[in-house]
């Protein structure tokens, strides 16, 4: 009962999934039809070559029987036989017919094979970039739910399984599909009466087909969200080699993989036992149809209608089936496969991106930011994070907020970017609600230098100009470096700007990687700097370095520090203080410590000072 109502459900969506495939197949309708065209034509060739057959059979015979199948009128049409022995006529045509009808074979299945493929491949890479473009500008709460190897597998495994179906099952589907419907139409034609039997075993196959796709497809999922899973786990160790070293964590890990490749093991067998139960099934029953094809035709009265030659090439043609048959049931786990893992990319592609409601261009903001009791929770999850937040930035102020870890500082720099809107309240820039500008021309406002440094496995000048490569020149890049710090170590590497940058940037210390990430921020040249936590991994004299650098850049922008030493904190024009969520305090580093809270506290414990 449930499982047919959930069949019931299934059916409609399935078609709009076909459909919806199909559509992708329509924009490349010329190779399309070139294809579908080749394929008919092999297997019209394969057809007429059985029919060949009883052409040369019926030569032998009687000759009151000749000139009948289809491939002997043809013969007839083109070359009249006059008074040549009917052997030595077949000796010339069936040799000849052969090869013509071979080439047709041949040149059909390149057609429809090639021009497969280009449907094929168009419809993967297609699919594969809207995946990717879909991907890249999806809310961040989205991505927030997913692990990197989940989205990677989508874009590799997911990929390549739709592109299984689309190419070799959609052509196996095609070629053996004509070649089985052409089989049946000849068969049809040679003596229906006989073919209609041969049907009574039709819907048993068919029976088999259904039942054996809808696990397939079961099992298809699974494997797809395991791999999903497998090149997490893969990616994770891979990027913590030390870790696991260090904390005697290979057994821990190896674990973790070994269970997640074991349910992928089984799921592919449920598969595999599927798809090989399934074929010999399938044949046994089409065995049994030729049985019962062979005990008819034998019959005197049946046997009676056909001439030698047409007996052979009407057992020949059903026996024929069996191939093709087979094949159509065996390709039935890729096209699966490639259904799940579409239904998959679609909903991928399907995701709307990020709102941008906003109609207001803006060129260059002068920096005044306003927040009006904010209150915000993660998406899907109760807890509050900020309660209540107001704070009134003018231009071209620095303000460092401080705070234990988890208060909220970070949070309130999303929101900031507009990563997520605020539960409650309203954030202002230049005395307009941020939602109200155009996306791109608002986060052109602000450079981040986020808490966690990403780098990108590219050369230092696309890392540090990355976003404005067009745009900058050497100078500049080495100007912002210089600011950061960073041009003498640059300059240090043995290609300096041209130098790739290991994975994510393996190979720079901690301290390096963030000052290249500082150069990249300072290079964006924008009138709101938002340094979260920017300088944790600098020892104190770089810091110090980096610290006037920092004073210099933020000269004429509104700066906004997380900050978690000291020297920053000191040079604020003002110090706001966040605890749970809320802001406790506020002031200049003087009436802060006379306050003597939790700032003073904090300062005396160094702020996390090494
Ligand atoms: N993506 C997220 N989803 C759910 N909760 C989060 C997320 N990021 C941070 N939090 C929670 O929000 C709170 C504030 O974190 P955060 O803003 O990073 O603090 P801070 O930067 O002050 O250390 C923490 O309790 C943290 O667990
Ligand atoms: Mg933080």
């Amino acid at each position: 009962m449930t499982d047919e109502s959930k069949r019931s459900a299934e059916q409609p969506s399935d078609w709009a999934l076909y459909g919806r495939l199909l559509s992708y197949v329509a924009i490349y309708g010329l190779a399309f039809f070139l294809s579908i065209l080749g394929f008919v034509g092999y297997s019209v060739a394969n057809v007429l070559l059985a029919d060949l057959t009883r052409f040369l059979l019926d030569s032998l015979g009687e000759s009151s029987r000749m000139g009948i199948g289809l491939v002997a009128q043809m013969v007839h049409g083109l070359w009249p036989r006059g008074d040549l022995d009917a052997v030595a006529y077949a000796r010339i045509a069936v040799p000849v017919g052969a090869i013509v009808l071979a080439l047709v074979r041949a040149a059909g299945y390149f057609l429809g094979n090639y021009f497969m493929n280009i449907v094929a491949r168009g419809v993967v890479h297609r699919l594969r970039t809207q995946v990717f473009d879909a991907l890249i500008r999806v809310p961040k709460v989205v991505i927030d739910g997913y692990t990197h190897g989940e989205l990677v597998s989508k874009l590799t495994f997911n990929v390549e399984q739709v592109s299984g179906a689309s190419s070799e099952a959609l052509k196996t589907i095609i070629r053996d599909g004509l070649t089985v419907l052409a089989l049946i139409a000849y068969m049809l034609y040679l003596n229906w009466q006989l073919t209609l039997v041969f049907f009574a075993v039709t819907p048993g196959i068919a029976g088999v087909v259904l039942v054996v796709g809808r696990h397939f497809r079961r099992y298809s999922r699974r494997i797809q969200d395991s791999m999903g899973e497998v090149t997490q786990l893969s990616n994770e160790s891979m990027h913590a080699f030390d870790e696991i070293r260090m904390f005697s964590a290979s057994y821990q890990q190896s674990a973790r993989f070994h269970a997640v490749s074991q349910f992928n093991r089984v799921q592919s067998l449920k598969l595999a036992f599927v798809q090989a139960v399934s074929t010999p099934i399938a044949q046994v029953l089409l065995a049994i149809a030729l049985a019962v094809l062979f005990w008819f035709a034998l019959d005197p009265e049946i046997l009676a209608g056909f001439t030698p030659g047409s007996l052979v090439a009407f057992i020949a043609a059903a026996t024929q089936l069996g191939k093709p048959i087979r094949t159509l049931t065996n390709v039935q786990s890729v096209i699966q496969r490639g259904l799940a893992a579409s239904e998959d990319l679609f909903a991928q592609i399907d995701t709307p991106a990020e709102a941008d409601p906003g109609e207001h261009g803006i060129d260059r903001a002068q920096g005044h930011i306003a927040l009006e009791d904010i209150g915000f929770s993660y998406p899907g999850d109760e807890r509050r994070v900020l309660e209540g937040v107001s704070l009134t930035i003018a231009a071209g102020q620095m303000v460092a907020f401080v705070g234990r870890s988890g208060a909220g500082k970070s949070s309130l720099m999303h929101l900031l970017c507009r990563f997520y809107a605020p539960t409650s309240g309203r954030i202002k820039l230049d005395g307009k609600p941020i939602e109200a500008f155009r996306l791109a021309d608002y986060r052109r406002q602000i450079a981040l230098v986020s808490q966690r440094v990403v780098l990108f496995s590219d050369t230092v000048r696309a890392n540090v100009g990355f976003g404005q490569l067009d745009r900058i020149d050497d100078a500049q890049l080495l100007q912002a470096l210089e600011t950061a710090q960073a041009r003498e170590f640059v300059e240090a590497l043995p290609q300096g700007l041209d130098t790739v940058l290991g994975d994510g940037g393996d190979g720079l210390s901690g301290g390096q990687r963030q000052r290249l990430a500082i150069a990249r921020a300072v290079l964006k040249n924008a009138p709101i700097l938002i340094l979260d936590e920017a300088t944790s991994a600098l020892d104190t004299e770089s810091e110090a370095a980096i610290q006037s650098a920092l004073e210099t850049a933020a000269a004429g922008r509104t700066t906004l520090v997380i900050a978690h030493r000291l020297s920053t904190v000191e040079r604020a024009d003002l110090i706001v203080v966040m605890d749970g969520g809320r802001i406790i305090a506020s002031g200049t580093h003087e009436s802060l410590m006379h306050e003597n809270g939790l700032y003073a506290s904090l300062y005396h414990q160094g702020f996390g000072e090494p």
